[in-house]
């Protein structure tokens, strides 16, 4: 059996890391979460006092940053610099400002190095925005999922729900809409649909139902 890339982009709260993830484990491939990248260097770069704004000091600090994807039994960890990240990263000071560090030409180019290494050993599924038009433009599968605004942000709140965290659904679509506009307004490798992506709106769909016509499409390619 062939191993194949498999690039899967769209925007926030789509779904993207649920599906990515479960195909992955059936596939037995592994999983990289882009945006957990973006995310990591962005809690740095706060908890480093950089002005978001100065990409030259971003992507100098990325240059002596390590961040390290761990697979676990209970899902994937963020390290960064050896330090357990993993839930910082999700915290609303970093989601409402990963798009101001993400725009940055210095922070890009490393990100994309970084990721396209991770992909070369082998069977991948990659989520994120711009996989398939930029980080593996020959990616044998690309995925562009996507949901009415509504819809991911009711999702959202409900998964904040269940972990207890305070969640206001307004609120969520509101920053859900303006991360949305500043990654498909930047300059370099704005989200964007890939000529040769397959689109699927998940909005009325199940997990379940995603993870199918994904996995439909991977065995037509291995
Ligand atoms: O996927 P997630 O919502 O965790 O991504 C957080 C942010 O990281 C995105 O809103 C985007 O600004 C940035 N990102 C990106 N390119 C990627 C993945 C994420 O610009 N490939």
């Amino acid at each position: 059996e062939k191993q194949i890339q498999i690039a899967i982009d769209g925007p926030a709260a789509a779904g993207k890391s649920t599906a990515a993830k479960l195909v992955a484990a059936r596939l037995s491939y592994i999983y990289i979460d882009t945006g957990a990248m973006y995310r990591s260097i962005t809690y740095k770069a706060i908890q480093s006092g950089i002005n978001l704004e100065d990409g030259e000091a971003l992507g100098r600090l990325l240059a002596k940053t390590d961040i390290t994807l761990k697979q676990g039994e209970d899902g994937q960890s963020v390290f960064l610099d050896g330090v357990d990240v993993t839930d910082e990263i999700r915290k609303d000071e970093v989601t409402n400002n990963v798009s101001a560090v993400a725009l940055h030409g210095e922070v890009r180019r490393d990100m994309t190095i970084r990721q396209q290494q991770l992909a070369s050993k082998g069977g991948v599924v990659m989520d994120g925005r711009d996989i398939g038009t930029s980080v593996l433009p020959n990616a044998e599968l690309k995925i562009f999922l996507l949901a009415g605004v509504e819809e991911r942000a009711k999702r959202r709140h409900q998964e904040n729900m269940k972990k207890g965290f305070s969640s206001d659904l307004e609120n969520l679509k509101r920053e859900i809409a303006a991360r949305d506009r500043m990654d498909m307004e930047r300059l370099e490798s704005p989200l964007k649909k890939a000529k040769d992506a397959i689109e699927i709106d998940t909005t009325f769909m199940t997990i379940e139902q995603v993870v199918e016509e994904i996995m439909k499409n991977v065995q037509e390619r291995i």
